[in-house]
């Protein structure tokens, strides 16, 4: 097989994160939507179909490369979301968790010589980058926003959805 046994597990671990990611973000969606806020529940339920996509690459990948899938226990996400604040900083969050954890799976493909494993990280790599950078920016929105979160909703529906734009689910 083409993948070690340390990176499969790694890959397996990784695995949970996205989907605890995507769980995150459903119970962020169902948060804005319970509030009326249909643009950033529509956001977040397409972030949590695009995290579940992440997931799905690994276990395809792991396939492909002959190892083994073991999805592992996934963590309950944060339920009592306080404001929309809370909402972005926690996302933004998750976004720099998962970048550290594909930080680590490229360390241990480069440790390991894995060019395979390195291709395809990469995509993630690139994809972290445009990940935190979207998180980054809207809760930079939401707090210049303030009271006002409808100004939030008029952003949002003017921006558009650009990883959509791109074709990136
Ligand atoms: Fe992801
Ligand atoms: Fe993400």
């Amino acid at each position: 097989m083409l993948i070690s046994e340390t990176l499969n597990q790694a890959m397996n671990e990784h695995i949970g994160k996205e989907l605890a990611a995507s769980n995150q973000y459903l119970n962020i969606a169902a948060y804005f939507d319970g509030e009326s806020l249909p643009e950033l529940a529509g956001f977040f339920f397409r972030q949590a179909d695009e995290e579940r996509m992440h997931a799905l690459k690994f276990v395809h990948y792991i396939l492909d490369a002959g190892g083994d899938v073991a999805i592992p226990a996934v963590e309950a996400p944060k339920a009592d979301i306080a404001s929309p604040e809370d909402a972005a900083r926690l996302s933004l969050e998750w976004e720099l968790e998962v970048t550290r954890q594909i930080n680590e799976l490229m360390n241990l493909a480069i440790k390991e010589n894995d060019h395979i494993a390195q291709e395809f990280l990469r995509w993630f790599v690139n994809e972290q980058l445009e990940e935190v950078s979207t998180m980054d920016e809207l809760l930079t929105v939401i707090r210049r926003a303030g009271d006002q979160v409808l100004f939030v909703e008029q952003y949002l529906s003017r921006r558009g959805d650009p990883q959509a734009a791109e074709g990136v689910a």
